[in-house]
């Protein structure tokens, strides 16, 4: 067992982003299906880009959080292949949700669309109007879902093998908050 847990914040940020992403991928497909109501379907894609825009931002604080305060070590009964693995998949995870969250706001803005909550602080543009673009993001925003996809099943099949095998690695990422 290790006693070593990741810090309060570090945490919470965990938890927060998990469910965002949780959310995410399934509101992305279902926000573009056929004969669903407008306003419904306004609702998501709103939902959607905003979240996204949320997530990158959480994303880039727990990059600057994890170089400021490096995660604790992990039990040392655990093979190294197994800690090489979990920091691929995750960094994997973080390289993933970026260019998620890039490549839809390219799709977006090259295209000639909103950002609601950018639009309502008067955030400038940062991609020119171009259909090219906005079609070259859209083909990467679909096919990096899969990669994302599979990561996070990877991720949270070895977290919940830790968490039933109770050997001290889940704990360190629970409970979002105080100290379990
Ligand atoms: C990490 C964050 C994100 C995740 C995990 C994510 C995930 C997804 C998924 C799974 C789809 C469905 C793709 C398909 O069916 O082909 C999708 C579609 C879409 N996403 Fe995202 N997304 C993210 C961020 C964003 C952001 C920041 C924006 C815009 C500001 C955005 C805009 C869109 C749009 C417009 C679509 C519809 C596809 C299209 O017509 O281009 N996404 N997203």
């Amino acid at each position: 067992m290790s006693g070593a847990k990741y810090a309060v914040g570090t945490r919470l940020l965990h938890w927060v982003s998990a469910i965002m992403i949780v959310g995410m991928i399934p509101i992305g497909v279902i926000m573009q299906q056929e004969g669903m109501q407008r306003s419904t379907q306004d609702l998501l894609f709103i939902m959607h880009k905003n979240g996204g825009v949320i997530l990158f931002a959480l994303v880039a604080l727990r990059l600057i959080w994890r170089a400021a305060s490096p995660a604790p070590v992990l039990p040392a009964h655990m093979p190294a292949w197994q800690v090489k693995a979990a920091s691929g998949v995750q960094w994997g995870l973080y390289i993933m949700l970026l260019v998620m969250a890039v490549s839809g706001y390219v799709r977006v803005r090259a295209g000639g669309f909103p950002v609601e909550m950018l639009d309502a602080v008067n955030a400038p543009a940062l991609v020119p109007r171009s259909d090219a673009l906005a079609e070259a993001a859209q083909t990467i925003h679909s096919n990096a879902r899969f990669v994302l996809v599979a990561l996070i099943l990877v991720h949270v099949g070895a977290a919940l093998r830790h968490a039933f095998a109770r050997d001290g690695v889940f704990g360190r990422i629970w409970p979002p908050l105080g100290r379990g």
